[in-house]
């Protein structure tokens, strides 16, 4: 049986004020890409080094709740045989794991994805917990473009997201809830604000029909935001207010936190709008927060690069991004402190 109160004690610790999570759990794939781009190759060792450079960073658990781990690192040691979950534990910071297997071509609906991965979760995460995990992550992705997203989309996710959470808080492990609309294409702002009011309500629905506790889980959202592509881009105040707005129409008080994705924003852009929500809008229901991976790493890794020399360097940005984004939280970042 769940423990409520353990729930969402350790959901109010993941947003506890001035600190957010780092999202460190990019899949094979995904990690290879992101190493590609910046000239370092995939493979277990690089893999293990940077993210052992990203959790020894001196003092981010003054600016770190929670990092969200890929199952292999789970598993990892530092370079000195410390379990890479006792590193965090260490330093402050609690871990948490990525528990769906990555994305699937929605079945007869051309340019839209399913999230895998419920099969065999329940024998899963008994193991995560014994590894030190304390909290899971499951990301569903909804594509706005021609037509899409559909129904059977919004639904076919949602309903899994809704699964994943129960099996996770059964376990007692806080589950972060992530449908993303993507950034990706020339759509506008409205249209942003349309797909994730109507992803976010169908989520809620099936996470209450299947029995989530809401004081025990964290949503995890795309910001309402113009396309990638879009002519006409909306600038930092619409983008805060668009987002509390939708999000106050479709969040329920009782969940403790919203820790947003960057979603391909720059790492300014990511920075910038948390702020603007945290500084315009005063007694919110619910903590606004930060998950992010790229707006986070973006810097590090490109300085890191691979090289072991070049690890002093890559924490220092990475500490920088970390506290950046620590005073995005209550809304007492200035573009000024960039340069301090
Ligand atoms: P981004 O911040 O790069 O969007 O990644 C967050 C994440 O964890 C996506 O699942």
């Amino acid at each position: 049986m769940m423990d409520v109160q353990k729930l969402e004690e350790t959901a109010r610790e993941l947003v506890a004020p001035g600190k957010g999570i780092l999202a460190a759990d990019e899949s094979f794939g995904t990690i290879g890409k992101r190493f590609e781009a910046v000239g370092i190759e995939s493979s277990e060792e690089s893999r293990r080094a940077y993210r052992e450079m990203l959790f020894t960073t001196e003092g981010i658990g003054e600016f770190l709740s929670g990092v969200i781990l890929f199952e292999e690192t789970l598993r990892q040691e530092t370079s000195d045989g410390t379990p890479m979950p006792e590193v965090l534990k260490s330093a402050g910071v609690i871990p948490g794991i990525k528990v769906d297997k990555s994305t699937v071509d929605l079945p007869l609906s051309e340019g839209e994805k399913f999230t895998q991965g419920l099969d065999g979760l329940g024998e899963r995460l008994p193991e995560y917990r014994d590894l030190g995990a304390r909290f899971t992550k499951w990301r569903a992705v909804i594509t706005i473009g021609d037509g899409i997203p559909t129904k059977k989309c919004i639904d076919a996710n949602a309903r899994a997201l809704a699964l994943y959470a129960a099996f996770c808080q059964d376990h007692d492990l806080v589950p972060i809830v992530e449908p993303e609309v993507l950034i990706d294409g020339d759509h506008s702002i409205e249209r942003s604000y349309e797909v994730t009011e109507w992803t976010l309500h169908t989520t809620f629905d099936h996470l209450h029909e299947h029995g989530v506790e809401f004081s025990g889980m964290l949503l995890k959202p795309n910001m309402v935001i113009s396309g990638k592509d879009a002519p006409e881009q909306a600038g930092v105040e619409e983008v805060a207010r668009a987002t509390v707005e939708c999000l106050l129409r479709c969040v329920p008080a009782a969940v403790p936190g919203i820790v947003f994705l960057s979603g391909g924003q720059t790492d300014l852009q990511a920075t910038a709008h948390l702020n603007a929500m945290n500084s315009l809008y005063e007694g919110l229901p619910w903590e606004l927060s930060f998950s992010y991976a790229r707006a986070l790493q973006g810097q590090p890794m490109e300085i890191w690069g691979g090289d072991a020399g070049n690890v002093g360097a890559a924490q220092k940005a990475f500490h920088h991004r970390a506290k950046m984004n620590s005073a995005a939280r209550s809304g007492s970042y200035s573009e000024d402190m960039e340069a301090a």
